[in-house]
């Protein structure tokens, strides 16, 4: 193992503690020395530039891949490979990540209170969420490093992921996830990619812990976002949305918030397009998180962002049910730098906004949804101007939790909750299934009304 991590080492990336600085191993996720997360760094492009190129011989280079044919080519992953760690065209795992699409909001724009707003859907990536996009890079990194088996801890989008791409590289997946707290969506993914799942009877907390240790003790390769290598792929995001507005930066980039691996890669993203002078300026990227999961929001508030505040985390956008983020500092670090904020919404907003992105015809899961309830806030607050232009990044495919929709537009997600009494105030937005007799006249008559 360490031999391929050493001959990884040889090629244009290292890994490099956050905290110290020291170079680490390839295959490794924590510094040996003060325990910090490692990042990817590319001391080869120093100088020469990534593959030896300047900024605009790599967005011409990677325009005219998109008419290629070759895998890599098709994917929105690799298309942009001379920023990711070398990884031989072999080995690479690839189900056709990324190409996701960029959509106009009108109505939520409207309703937030500003001129335009676009979403880049995440969700429309293979296994339906923007786990993919990482999972690609880190997947193959590990069976390039001669693992036979991979692991993660999840709240149901990492494993389902991490299952598809195994099950496509030959390698087996194990999963931990939170017993009864992950969507049944997510869950069935997993089982039909083959993953031997587990569910533990903790929470996304309690499942890390465990796994920590399995990896520790056994040869298994860990797939948690604290995996750099994953941070690496779900940098194109950036690189794909940048290239979609012809490298001119929105003023607002919002995503959500659970473990903070996404806000961390989005920021490295923009970071080294700015190093590199494929942008003069970064946008300001926000993270939102659910008030009952909100542990950035509160060491931002609380401790400055120095110490992390971990919190039992509750939601019911179980993907972001997260309370001991992993990648705080880095999402900090990248809010600091690009001037963003941090802001939290409750379960009505979330619910609220999850509806109004559905009924734009685009639709995304809960945890997606809170950077529409974010932004709203932050139009309030002053922090988004109405003519600024904003892009919320929609982490999750609507029917990745089909369950909680269903339960909003029949009235009963709140049910028994603290928030019955004012979750009456979304009635004009569900949309109930109606039971009718089956009768041309009873449809008609329910046209007209609806008509009316
Ligand atoms: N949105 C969705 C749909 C997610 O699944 C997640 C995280 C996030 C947002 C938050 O992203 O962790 O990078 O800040 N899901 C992980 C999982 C934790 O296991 O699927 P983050």
């Amino acid at each position: 193992m360490v031999e391929s991590a050493i001959q990884t080492q040889k090629n244009l990336s290292q890994l490099r503690c956050i905290g110290c600085g020291r170079i680490a191993l390839a295959d490794r996720f924590r510094c040996e020395h003060c325990r910090d997360l490692l990042e990817i760094i590319y001391p080869g492009w120093e100088g020469r530039g990534p593959g030896g190129l300047d900024a605009a011989s790599l967005k011409q280079l990677w325009r005219e891949r998109q008419s290629s044919l070759e895998t890599r080519d098709q994917s929105g992953v690799w298309r942009f490979r001379e920023i990711l760690p070398a990884i031989p065209q072999r080995q690479i795992i690839t189900i056709g990540e990324g190409n996701t699409p960029v959509y106009e909001l009108p109505h939520c724009a409207k309703s937030a209170g500003i001129h335009q707003l676009f979403a880049k859907h995440q969700g429309m990536n293979p296994t339906g969420s923007f786990k993919d996009t990482g999972m690609t890079v880190a997947a193959s990194f590990a069976r390039q490093a001669g693992y036979k088996w991979v692991a993660c801890a999840s709240t149901g989008n990492t494993s389902a992921s991490m299952a598809a791409y195994a099950a496509r590289g030959g390698l087996h997946s194990l999963v931990l996830i939170p017993d009864g707290k992950i969507s049944w969506s997510k869950l069935s993914q997993s089982l039909d990619y083959g993953a031997i799942t587990c569910q533990l009877k903790t929470d996304f907390d309690g499942c890390v812990r465990v796994l920590n240790e399995v990896v520790e003790r056994m040869p298994v390769y860990l797939l948690n976002s604290v995996n750099p290598y994953r941070v690496e792929g779900q940098k194109t995001v950036a690189f794909e949305l940048l290239e979609h507005f012809a490298w001119e930066p929105p003023d607002h980039i919002i995503v959500p918030g659970g473990n903070l691996a996404n806000s961390s890669a989005i920021g490295k993203a923009l970071r080294e397009m700015k190093q590199l002078g494929f942008i003069s300026r970064l946008p300001k990227i926000s993270v939102i998180q659910a008030e009952g999961a909100n542990p950035l929001v509160r060491t931002i508030r609380e401790t400055d962002g120095e110490k992390l505040v971990p919190v039992n985390a509750d939601t019911m956008a179980t993907a972001i049910r997260i309370g001991n983020p992993a990648s705080w500092k880095k999402a900090i670090r990248v809010i600091r730098e690009s001037a963003g904020t941090v802001e939290q919404v409750s379960e009505i907003e979330i619910a609220l906004a999850k509806s109004e992105i559905g009924a734009e015809g685009i639709g995304c899961e809960p945890a997606s949804a809170v950077t529409l309830a974010g932004l709203k806030k932050l139009v309030k607050q002053g922090f988004v101007k109405p003519n600024e232009s904003v892009v919320l990044v929609l982490t999750g495919h609507v029917l990745k939790d089909a369950d909680f929709t269903l339960k909003f537009h029949r009235g009963d997600l709140f049910e028994g909750t603290p928030y019955q009494a004012e979750s009456r105030a979304l009635k004009s937005h569900q949309r109930s299934p109606l039971v009718l007799d089956p009768s041309v006249g009873a449809v008609i008559d329910l046209l007209r009304s609806a008509e009316k």
